[in-house]
């Protein structure tokens, strides 16, 4: 990319969002200095921030901002005690992050799974089972399925002179909208080990039958990828019991937002997992929405507790797929890397039997891959 100057919005969000957020600027401001590039971030509030900010979830001067940067920085959103004050639709989780995806067509979802060498003790399953280590990239349909599928609602009926509620959720994925993210992840799967397996439930669902028919097909063009389809409830074992059978894990919304927290959980937290989501290429750019893939964690949130890995290696994808800083983006990876090898471990990574381990706050961590890089 020809530009050194670019312009980010940071949205932080509810719970850790903020403590995590900063100590991932800090980590950019000091990549900055050492590349040379200037990054123009620009912070807004959204979800429930948005909402005391501004009465909505997504703000407009927040949407707008979206608008003129090159990619967002996320923070995460939703604080579930609040829930019942707001209507559902107004709630942070559907009407900033699902609307965010939505509109920016944010229909590629890479959630990146590595355990290290370093943190084979945080990982549940036994070392023998660890291999040569873990490293799957879940390829996650982001906009589509049941999460946006109409209708979608609840309603009250009557049925034998009976009057109870039914809840609907629609299940829809056109060819296209297949075709798009399969070509998505055997592309990602030519850059890694050439391993791809499709998720699916086809014994089942027309959904199932549809996108194992369209990954075969798209699957022709890539005659150097290894193709194999799986069904979802034996993915989920297959996870616990070899997960490093797997290279590129397709899969559409749901079942992807279900195995890549289990997929993280293996790679030792689900606050080491970042995630990059992105839509179509524009030229040389590629619009991109980059958020850690956990929640807001209340119950730590504010207490210095949270693990900011996982904002700082979605600042690192950003690098690399929104901003085209290849090296840079490797560099933040590498100074987690020596981070965590230091013995550096937040709270969720720490095991008190490891030696070497030091117990670090979300602060001291932040500071601890800032002083690496
Ligand atoms: C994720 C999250 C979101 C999702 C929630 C917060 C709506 O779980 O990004 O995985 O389900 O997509
Ligand atoms: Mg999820």
């Amino acid at each position: 990319m020809s530009s050194s100057s670019f312009k980010i919005a940071a949205l932080a969000g509810d719970g850790i969002g903020p403590e995590v957020m900063r100590e991932a600027i800090k980590v950019l401001r000091v990549i900055e200095k050492k590349f040379g590039f200037k990054i123009e971030i620009t912070e807004a509030p959204v979800g429930w921030a948005g909402i005391d900010a501004a009465g909505k979830a997504l703000p407009d001067d927040t949407l707008a901002l979206c608008r003129k940067s090159d990619s967002i920085l996320f923070g995460s959103v939703g604080l579930p005690d609040r829930d019942p004050t707001i209507p559902k639709e107004q709630r942070p989780e559907r009407a900033a992050l699902l609307r965010i995806r939505k509109e920016f067509g944010l229909f590629a979802n890479l959630r990146p799974v590595q355990l290290p060498k370093a943190l084979a003790h945080a990982c549940p399953l036994r070392v023998e089972r660890q291999g040569d280590g873990i490293d799957v990239l879940v390829v996650r349909e982001l906009t589509g399925g049941m999460y946006f599928g109409q209708p979608k609602k609840t309603e009250e009926i009557s049925e034998g002179g009976k009057t109870f509620q039914r809840a609907i959720d629609t299940m829809v994925y056109t060819t296209p909208e297949i075709e798009r993210i399969a070509h998505v992840a055997f592309k990602a799967a030519a850059g890694r080990r050439k391993r791809l397996t499709s998720i699916d439930k086809a014994n089942v669902l027309e959904n199932g039958i549809l996108w194992r028919d369209v990954v075969t097909r798209v699957g022709k063009e890539y005659p150097g990828i290894t193709l194999e389809h799986m069904f979802v409830d034996n993915a989920a074992m297959q996870l616990m019991l070899k997960p490093t059978q797997f290279d590129v894990m397709l899969c559409e919304n749901m079942f992807g937002d279900i195995l890549s927290d289990e997929a993280a959980a293996l790679a030792g937290s689900l606050g080491m997992l970042p995630s990059a989501s992105l839509g179509v290429t524009a030229g040389e750019k590629t619009f991109g929405f980059y958020e850690p893939a956990g929640g807001t964690a209340p119950d730590i949130a504010g207490k210095n507790l949270a693990n900011p890995i996982a904002q700082i290696l979605s600042t690192a994808l950003m690098l690399r797929y929104s901003l085209g800083l290849n090296e840079a983006a490797a560099a933040i990876e590498s100074a987690v890397k020596k981070a965590i090898e230091a013995g550096n471990r937040t709270g969720d990574i720490f095991t008190a039997s490891e030696t070497g381990a030091k117990r670090v706050g979300t602060k001291e961590m932040g500071d601890a891959i800032a002083a690496a890089i």
